[in-house]
């Protein structure tokens, strides 16, 4: 019913706003229709809803009495070096149903676990991946700029398949994170996939850029998929701080997170046919959670890092969530 009622305010405001752009009755049926026609053909369905139940409550792994999946940020960036092999480990060791891991490419084209684009945050070297080739990438130490860098010293950048085949060894599922690069990420991503067949029972792909899980739907349907969003985050960052000092380029950015936030939940969520919906926690509420339900989509929280918040998600909330470290309280990796 509510699916049914989100469709007829979609139209209904189209219809509204190309009445008021053409004030041709025949022009604006036109166009509406032809949209209704267009998202009808081009959106992906669902995955089945059993397939992302397993991948979003596994039978192993679940935290609390809500048996919820508790997922370590780019493997427990807190624990262990970020998107390496030792924090797979360490997630694994420490509890965690599954990771959270980032995709990147180096400039010859291997998938590769980063999470920015350029090596100097969390490495000993510098530059952005698009120039440095896999072989020197490999050269370098991924614990360099790690708290626990002693401990880890001499961690190197892992391939999306090494890292893959740890999460498989150790039954971990996997959230792998798309930024960018739509079209070799569904092509590698789809590789892996017909590789691995058993993914499709534990790993979603996630992306803020719902082009990319498109993308990805398209190369392979059966692969169950999730938009991440975090609201207002093309005129803030994610501390509260706004990414623009002119008031015209902020006011307009913050009209574009609008735009955004309606579209996500109102429209492209469908258009992508997403099982999963990763929130920033702020914007967490039980309402939301149902808004979400109604639509067979499950809510994510990210990134939760105290343990107060975490028994609040497994034991009131009942929701799945991302954080930096399975141990201990800790300050949010941004
Ligand atoms: C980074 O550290 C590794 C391992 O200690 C070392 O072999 C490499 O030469 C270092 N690279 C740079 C650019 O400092
Ligand atoms: C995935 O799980 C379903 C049942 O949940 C099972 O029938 C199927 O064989 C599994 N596929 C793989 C590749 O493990």
């Amino acid at each position: 019913m509510l699916q049914l009622g989100d469709e007829v305010t979609l139209y209904s405001v189209v219809f509204v706003v190309v009445l008021l752009g053409t004030r041709s009755a025949v022009w604006t049926t036109a166009l509406t229709v032809s949209l209704y026609v267009f998202v009808a053909v081009f959106r992906f369905p669902q995955a089945p809803a059993d397939r992302a139940k397993h991948i979003l409550h596994p039978a192993r792994g679940g935290h609390g009495s809500g048996k919820v999946s508790a997922i370590a940020h780019r493997g427990g960036a807190h624990d262990a070096p970020e998107n390496t092999l030792a924090a797979i480990r360490e997630a694994s060791q420490n509890g965690a149903t599954g990771v959270e891991l980032d995709l990147e490419f180096s400039a010859d084209g291997v998938p590769i676990l980063m999470h920015d684009d350029t090596v100097d945050r969390t490495t000993n070297g510098s530059g952005p991946l698009s120039k440095i080739r896999f072989a020197d990438l490999r050269k370098l130490d991924a614990a360099a700029k790690h708290r626990l860098r002693s401990k880890y010293s001499g961690e190197k950048i892992p391939t999306l398949e090494e890292a893959v085949e740890e999460c498989i060894r150790l039954q971990l599922t996997i959230y792998f994170d798309v930024k960018s690069h739509p079209d070799e990420a569904a092509a590698a991503l789809k590789a892996l996939y017909k590789k691995n067949p058993v993914l499709y029972n534990s790993s979603i792909v996630c992306s803020f850029e719902p082009k990319v899980i498109y993308r990805m739907r398209q190369s392979d349907p059966g692969v169950v998929t999730a938009l991440t969003h975090r609201p207002w985050s093309l005129s803030h960052l994610g501390d509260g701080v706004p990414r623009f000092s002119s008031p015209w380029k902020l006011g307009w950015m913050t009209l574009l997170d609008v735009v955004l936030d309606w579209a996500l939940h109102h429209v492209l969520w469908r258009f992508c046919g997403v099982s999963a919906f990763l929130i920033q926690k702020n914007f967490v509420s039980q309402d939301y959670v149902q808004y979400w339900a109604n639509r067979g989509v499950e809510v994510v929280a990210w990134t939760i890092n105290t343990k107060m918040e975490k028994e609040f998600y497994q034991e009131i909330m009942h929701v799945s969530y991302i954080t930096d470290s399975l141990l201990e309280d800790c300050e949010p990796h941004y």
